[in-house]
């Protein structure tokens, strides 16, 4: 599905490069669940950003299946972006003005093959709050609907970048069930960045990163249940 050679990145400000990446080798198969582990600034939402065509390379090389990112012009990385790749992060980006379903409606109504947003959010549990504004949500249920918006272009790819981050751990469990079940019901490749060791469990691989690279890979033999996970 995806697939990383050699990946670098250097930040140059001013004097001093940073360097985000360095060589790094990675290979995603359709349909898993792969937790990104490690400590800050290690290289986690570099590299994610640039599988998911947010940021390019410095050197080295990715794919998508056939197509090559890593050569693509800044119009392809936005076609792949919108019909292939959900987003979610830490901090929700939901238009306050909007209702959860006409956040998830800017998605649908440019998307190509797109599931009705009312099916969005009832797949992350909001079924009942479509008419809510984001004020008139929780956090938790803010970050689903962030979820529902990734999620209702049915995206090959699902990247979350501490999605639960700024969640207590029982709101924090819901959204990860919800990632767990769009995972399952539509087998959407997904990456998701996190802190916490714990969450490592329900996924299919870890890869831990430190100072750029990937230090260490695990493969879990079963996947956890979110709803199994406590911290
Ligand atoms: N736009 C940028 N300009 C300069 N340096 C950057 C930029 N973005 C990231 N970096 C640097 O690259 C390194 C990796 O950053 P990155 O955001 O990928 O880390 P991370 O693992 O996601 O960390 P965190 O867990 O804190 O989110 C850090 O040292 C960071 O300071
Ligand atoms: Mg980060």
């Amino acid at each position: 599905m995806l697939r990383a050679q050699s990946l670098s990145k250097v930040y140059r400000s001013g004097e001093i490069d940073v360097h985000a990446l360095r060589e790094v080798d990675l290979e995603l198969r359709p349909a898993e669940l792969v937790v990104l582990l490690g400590p800050s600034g290690s290289g986690k939402s570099t590299l994610l950003n640039i599988l998911g065509g947010l940021d390019t390379a410095s050197s080295g090389r990715a794919w998508f299946r056939d197509h090559e990112l890593t050569h693509a012009d800044d119009a392809a990385l936005t076609r792949y972006r919108r019909e292939h790749v959900g987003f979610v992060f830490q901090f929700y980006n939901l238009i306050p003005s909007l209702t959860a379903l006409e956040n998830v409606q800017l998605v649908t109504e440019i998307a190509r093959n797109p599931m009705p947003p009312e099916d969005a959010l009832r797949m992350v549990g909001l079924g009942e709050r479509l008419n809510h504004f984001p004020a008139q949500l929780s956090g938790g249920e803010q970050q689903r609907v962030a979820i529902a918006r990734a999620i209702a272009k049915r995206p090959d790819l699902l990247l979350c970048d501490e999605p639960t981050g700024a969640l207590d751990s029982q709101t924090g469990i819901l959204v990860l069930e919800a990632i767990e079940r769009i995972h399952a019901e539509l087998g959407t490749s997904t990456v998701l960045i996190t802190h916490n060791a714990v969450i490592a469990d329900m996924a299919d691989r870890v890869l831990v990163m430190g100072d750029g690279r990937i230090t260490h890979e695990r493969r879990n033999a079963t996947r956890r249940p979110a709803k199994e996970l406590t911290w």
